[in-house]
């Protein structure tokens, strides 16, 4: 037991490393507790003394530990305290750990099953008895536990998880996890600063974990706008859903995200464990959908929330990779696109009528810019009054028109929607509503807002008929104008009157969030918290889901009325909105400040599971300029959603309005285009196993501690950078590689290597953004064209980026684009893995394919190969196509080999491009590179 408890660095009993969940009951109390030198962060009063473990046990299973907690002393700061909380340690699927502390006694409010389905915290949920402190039968394999444990410390087995928890029965009580591997306390609620003590009373939880000063670098929890996407110490994040502009750095804005990815720095294997290798991840969830604070000092993260339970998910990585694959296990993967919905959009506040929209149409189509998706904002209703049309400025019959002109060139159509009703007598989606009885009540009586269209009611979508009453309205809608998407606004919810509280600590809690970072009543600007949904939920508490509820019903609407994958656009979100919806990142402005702000803003919703995300390219609110929209769309071309749009009382900024803007936008978009079976497949990764398509470039370096402070690049998937240019006037620009080959793919010739990783600094030419492919990567191609449609319609480019041994891999997945599912049942799909290997002195590409056959019905053809990647001094002698397929030698006489010299920049590579050939998508083949040494 010595050696244990030596190696391991834990006061207390260490089990055999197989058995992850270990309890550990100890009597004394915890040194130095109430006093110290972390006792100058004490507040002026004690907030709460906290709580005592009473009892403790493990269930029968042996992956449940249940303990009952006591409370130690009463405060009346904030309300009274709970006496008994109940602490369940369970571990679920994906080796996460889950601890929820809540009322022994009483039933609270929690995130409701149905939104985010959790396993129910198993049969130990009743009470159990006192004498449980008596070991249960060992679970099998029995181990035998080292001897100072046989009294004192319960066990059971996760196999397949490497996170450990421990229950310390100090005084007070606390509890760590910690990693079976190496030892690394991931988070730890013991301290000796009482105003870190656990606290549960009605209206104030507080939890405080430490965090290794130094080695934890925090990643998440929003939604706010920062410059820095790593989270930097001393600051409060709270999170309360609001209406506040994007501009606003660091206050609560639209979503409410309380989850954390950690990203470790190595630890040597000396002393505390076997050591820890920088990039070691997990990720923390708070599932709690109340209003929150979460102060992070850089050494402790502090939890203080007003309302629920204590509900904490723990993933246990260890790469940014597999965090994201268990967290979107737990709360849902991202739903997919439409192919369509990664092509360029247009919006505008304040297009006048139809003829604006046509203009605009024609002003890109004659650029030759592409666009896919023109939308309309608020212009468009009667009155702003949903699924109704001005009927003098965008009147039915020529909106049904414009769309189906739309519709015929390729094109799509999205169009906003508030949740506000118009209280108007004469307005059906009101008297509807009215008859369901759909609408948020206040005092017994459907709740006043005001909005765009004066006062309304909004729809309670925890409402059981919301979904129809919701979708009955998007039928009616869209049988009058056949639209491609929805775009769902307002729904924080936003109300333009903060209505008198009423005498109630929901309207006015005891603990006042940092809402808007001035601490302003939560009433403000939306719904009073004492509003009232279905099932007498208060608003205090279902406040943050109103957008994730409003887009789960549209989802399910859309999915009903066109049978088709939709498309659905929400400002609000809050975790797990990812399933149902894409996002962006609310009201920015046209500064150079909002554009850098940008990059952390959307590596952050894909860290929430939200990985289709834009910002307004151009800026919404102020006017831009030439410099800064040419700069925005070389950086908006590569967001996963773009969309520019821009604000009533802004000048206009499509992007044909500047012959500089639109050389840019031709480039750029052209770039876009081309890879845009590249993007698709990465929303089929993001589907398939929650990663997002815009990474922070940890993801694919998470070894390389210098890419954890890096705000102003991202990788797009695992290997293709982004670098653009963030600065007015900017001749260069600096530029982070991390370790291997990388190719700009404006310019095959041009590369920089590196060993290591280094910063070298790029010219920055006002026409020219950025991007390189890795050596190792496999992109699959298409052309450039008009729309997402014709692109699809071109050959594909396989662009072969080999490393330095010869290997590179990547994948394409290919659907119709609009079924509702993505690679589901059926065979209405194809998927093909590439790979290339040296053997000898050849380098192999070969293809793997699952279900061919969507691929060749497509008559989807490769009809060239671009090898990048191989040194000077080998170059191509012969191709040669492997015998079985037929195709290849067919096409023998019209092949084309080229091979370029080394590039300007003295880098000994060499391009080779095989060219007229026509190997089918849908079928495995090998390409065979000879080389020869000179
Ligand atoms: C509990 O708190 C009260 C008031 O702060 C104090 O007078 C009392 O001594 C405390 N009791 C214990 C057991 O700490
Ligand atoms: C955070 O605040 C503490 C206490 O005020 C201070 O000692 C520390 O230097 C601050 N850290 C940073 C990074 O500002
Ligand atoms: C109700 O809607 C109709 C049709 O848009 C409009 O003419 C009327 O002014 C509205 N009434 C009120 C009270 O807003
Ligand atoms: C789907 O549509 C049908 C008929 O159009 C309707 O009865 C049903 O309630 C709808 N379901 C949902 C979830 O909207
Ligand atoms: C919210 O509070 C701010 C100041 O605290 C006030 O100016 C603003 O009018 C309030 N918003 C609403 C909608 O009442
Ligand atoms: C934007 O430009 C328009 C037209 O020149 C002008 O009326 C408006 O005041 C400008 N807005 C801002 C915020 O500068």
């Amino acid at each position: 037991m010595g050696s244990n408890r030596d190696r391991h660095g834990r006061r207390c009993c260490r089990l055999l490393p197989l058995f992850p969940l270990i309890l550990c009951l100890l009597s004394r109390p915890l040194a130095g507790s109430m006093s110290g030198k972390e006792g100058r962060g004490m507040p002026d009063v004690v907030v709460g003394y906290g709580y005592t473990v009473r009892s403790a046990a493990i269930d029968p299973s042996g992956t449940t530990l249940t303990a009952h907690l006591r409370l130690i002393n009463r405060t009346s700061v904030y309300g009274p305290d709970i006496e008994n909380l109940r602490l369940v340690a369970s571990f679920e699927a994906g080796g996460r750990l889950r601890v929820r502390i809540t009322d022994a006694d009483h039933r609270r409010w929690e995130v409701p099953d149905d939104l985010i389905p959790r396993r129910s915290p198993s049969p130990s949920h009743r009470s159990l008895p006192e004498h449980t402190l008596t070991p249960p039968p060992p679970p099998p394999p029995p181990p035998p536990p080292p001897p100072a444990c046989l009294s004192q410390c319960h066990l059971s087995a996760a196999a397949s998880s490497d996170l450990v928890f421990v229950l310390h029965n100090t005084t007070p009580f606390s509890f760590s996890v910690s990693r079976r591997s190496s030892g690394d306390v991931l988070f730890d609620t013991s301290t000796s600063d009482p105003s870190a003590f656990l606290v549960f009373k009605d209206q104030y939880l507080q939890l405080s974990s430490s965090l290794p000063p130094g080695r934890s670098s925090l990643y998440g929890i929003g939604e706010h706008t920062k410059k820095s996407l790593r989270l930097q110490p001393n600051q409060t994040l709270t999170l309360w859903n609001a209406d506040i502009l994007s501009l606003t750095p660091d206050v609560n804005l639209y979503g409410s995200h309380p989850f954390y990815m950690d990203v470790r720095s190595a630890v040597g294997g000396g002393g505390g464990g076997k050591g820890v290798g920088a990039g070691t991840s997990h990720g923390v969830l708070l599932l709690n959908s109340n209003g929150m604070d979460v102060v992070y000092t850089g050494d402790r993260i502090t939890y203080k929330v007003i309302g629920g339970v204590l509900d904490l998910y723990f993933f246990p990585g260890p790469s940014p990779e597999a965090v994201m694959e268990q967290y979107t296990e737990l709360i849902g993967r991202p739903t997919p696109m439409p192919y369509w919905s990664f092509g360029f959009h247009q919006c505008r506040w304040g297009y006048k009528n139809v003829a604006d929209l046509e203009g605009v149409v024609a002003g890109y189509a004659k650029a030759h810019i592409p666009l896919e998706v023109m939308w309309t904002d608020i212009d468009y209703m009667d009155a702003y009054k949903d699924f109704t049309l001005d009927p003098i400025n965008f009147p039915v019959e020529k909106m049904k028109e414009f769309v189906s002109s739309l519709h015929k060139n390729g094109q799509k159509y999205v169009l906003v929607l508030d949740p506000g009703i118009s209280v108007n007598k004469t307005y059906g989606t009101y008297i509807r509503g009215m008859q369901a009885d759909i609408f948020i009540k206040r005092e017994g009586v459907p709740y006043l807002g005001v909005v765009w269209p004066g006062p309304v009611y909004f729809p309670d979508f925890l409402h059981p008929s919301s979904e129809s009453y919701w979708g009955g309205e998007i039928k009616r809608f869209h049988d009058v104008l056949p639209f491609d998407g929805l775009w769902l606004d307002m729904n924080e919810l936003s109300n333009f009157i903060t209505s008198p509280p009423l005498p109630s600590t929901l309207d006015n809690p005891p603990y006042t969030i940092n809402n808007s970072g001035v601490n302003r009543p939560i009433n403000n600007g939306t719904i009073p918290a004492t509003s009232c949904h279905f099932g007498n939920i208060s608003d205090y508490d279902a406040h943050n889901l109103y957008g994730l509820l409003e887009a789960r019903a549209t989802n399910k609407a859309l999915v009903n009325v066109t049978g088709k994958r939709p498309f659905i656009l929400s400002r609000s979100t809050f975790v797990s909105s990812g399933k149902h919806t894409a996002h962006w990142t609310g009201d920015n402005a046209a500064t150079w400040d909002d554009l850098a702000y940008s990059i952390p803003a959307i590596l952050n919703s894909g860290l929430f599971g939200i990985p289709m995300v834009g910002a307004d390219i151009c800026g919404f609110v102020q006017n831009t300029t030439e410099e800064l929209c040419n700069r925005w769309i070389q950086l908006g071309a590569f967001y996963p959603f773009a969309r520019d749009h821009s604000y009533k009382y802004s000048i206009g900024q499509e992007l044909y309005l500047w012959e500089s803007v639109a050389a840019s936008s031709r480039k750029v978009l052209g770039l876009r285009y081309r890879l845009l079976p590249y993007l698709y497949t990465l929303m089929y990764e993001a589907n398939r196993k929650g990663m997002p398509i815009a990474r922070p470039l940890f993801f694919s370096f998470p070894e390389d501690t210098m890419t954890y402070d890096i705000n102003s690049q991202f990788l797009i998937g695992k290997g293709l950078l982004v670098t653009p240019v963030l600065k007015s006037g900017a001749q260069t620009v600096d530029a982070y590689f991390p370790s291997g080959n990388w190719f700009d793919l404006f310019n095959y010739s041009n590369s920089v290597s590196t060993a290591s990783g280094m910063n070298v600094m790029l010219d920055a030419p006002p026409d020219h953004p950025h991007l390189h492919v890795r050596g190792g990567n496999i992109l699959a191609m298409q052309g450039e064209a008009m729309t997402t449609k014709a692109a699809r319609r071109t050959p594909f480019e396989l662009l072969v980026v080999v490393d330095g041994n010869g290997n590179s891999s990547g994948q394409v997945f290919l659907d119709d684009g609009e079924e509702v599912e993505m690679g589901g049942e059926g065979n209405n799909w194809t998927l093909v893995r590439f790979y290339s290997e040296k053997t000898g002195n050849d380098v192999v590409v070969r293809s793997k394919v699952v279900n061919g056959e969507f691929a060749l019905n497509e008559k989807w053809v490769i009809d060239k190969v671009t090898v990048l990647g191989l040194r000077e001094g080998a170059w191509m002698a012969r191709l040669r196509g492997h015998e079985t397929y037929n195709d290849v030698e067919a096409m023998a006489g019209q092949r084309t080999v080229t091979t370029m010299g080394k590039s300007s920049d003295g880098a000994e590579f060499v391009v080779v491009e095989v060219s007229g050939l026509s190997l089918p998508l849908g079928k495995t083949f090998e390409l065979e590179v000879k080389l020869r040494r000179s």
